[in-house]
């Protein structure tokens, strides 16, 4: 077999999808690559590791011819919060980055996953029940850029035959590394400051209802996905795959189910309040369960009591 290559793996996905790709197609069979080194302590340092700017295709191209990828999952893309504060940088990343990949794996006969987002909805989208084909007018630049890079991987699938694949993720939950300025940020820094402060105050309001996912969930899904049967595939790229959502109030609620005392307050950004305004409450994922069966495991109890005792292995409370 050929060899897979991951963009952006010191991120938050790629930081889990790297150490779950070695587990499940051996370690010299992964190469982890980011635009900077890792640092002492990143699960990452342990196999292949390449420093590479997505934005320089040539860089891509010998990456892939010296270590033999076969398959690439892209991960490099900056997120919507910061993607709002920087929109030039954002469109140079996101789009320049995908198109350069798709462009070396068309080259190279190489397969490419994608990660959308719901991100990729906007505020004329039906947000209850988001249906796989609906209305995509994002107002974010993040939101343009995934539907754009959508719509590129389809057209380099039909056009070139590049075999172009992805999922709309929700909101990831991982207690692994930090994501870097998203709007769904808060349910990862609830743990944090849950085990060290007993309180946290949210910078969305009490009742914004997104979808979420656990990342052991969203791993499986990206590995899932591309080993699918492509006769299967009715869709092939941009799935919606959901697996809970829930409110800042009832992720707290549960929280204080196993953090007795833990509060949580309000501090509204209006930035990210319009953005999550904007995204759905709840995708409807019948098609990833019809196409490539997918199931996830883990709901909002589950995944809180495991965040709290992985976090609480490594973090003391602060008071
Ligand atoms: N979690 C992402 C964000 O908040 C959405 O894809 O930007």
């Amino acid at each position: 077999m050929g060899n897979i290559l991951v963009t952006g793996a010191l991120g938050q996905i790629g930081s889990e999808l790297v150490p779950a790709l070695r587990a499940h197609y051996g370690e010299g069979h992964v190469v982890a690559s980011d635009i900077r080194l890792p640092r002492a302590g990143e699960v990452i340092s342990e196999g292949p590791f390449e420093i590479l700017d997505c934005t320089r295709m040539s860089a891509i191209s010998e990456v892939m011819r010296r270590h033999d990828v076969t398959k690439i999952y892209h991960m490099a893309a900056l997120l919507s919060a910061v993607a709002e504060e920087k929109p030039q940088a954002a469109w140079d990343l996101n789009m320049g980055g995908l198109y350069r990949v798709l462009e070396v794996a068309r080259q190279n006969g190489a397969a490419v996953f994608l990660p959308s987002s719901i991100g990729a909805f906007g505020p004329t989208t039906p947000r209850d029940g988001t249906p796989q084909d609906t209305i995509q007018r994002p107002t974010t630049i993040y939101g343009v850029t995934k539907v754009a890079s959508e719509l590129l991987c389809d057209y380099y699938a039909l056009r070139f035959g590049v075999d172009a694949r992805g999922l709309r993720l929700p909101g990831l939950i991982s207690h692994v590394a930090k994501p870097g300025g998203g709007t769904t940020d808060y349910a990862v820094d609830i743990f944090y400051r849950a085990i060290r402060y007993g309180r946290y105050t949210c910078f969305l309001s009490a009742d914004t209802r997104l979808d979420m996912m656990y990342m052991p969930d969203a791993v499986c899904a990206m590995i899932e996905v591309m080993e699918a049967d492509p006769a299967r595939l009715r869709h092939r790229n941009a799935f919606n795959v959901a697996a809970m959502n829930f409110t800042p109030t009832e992720l707290a609620t549960e929280i204080k189910k196993h953090v007795p005392g833990f509060t949580i307050d309000y501090d509204v950004d209006p930035v990210r309040q319009a953005i999550a305004d904007s995204w759905p409450r709840c995708m409807d994922d019948s098609a990833a369960r019809e196409e490539w069966g997918w199931r996830p495991q883990w709901d909002m109890a589950a995944m809180t009591r495991d965040m709290l005792e992985k976090l609480g292995k490594r973090l003391k409370p602060a008071r």
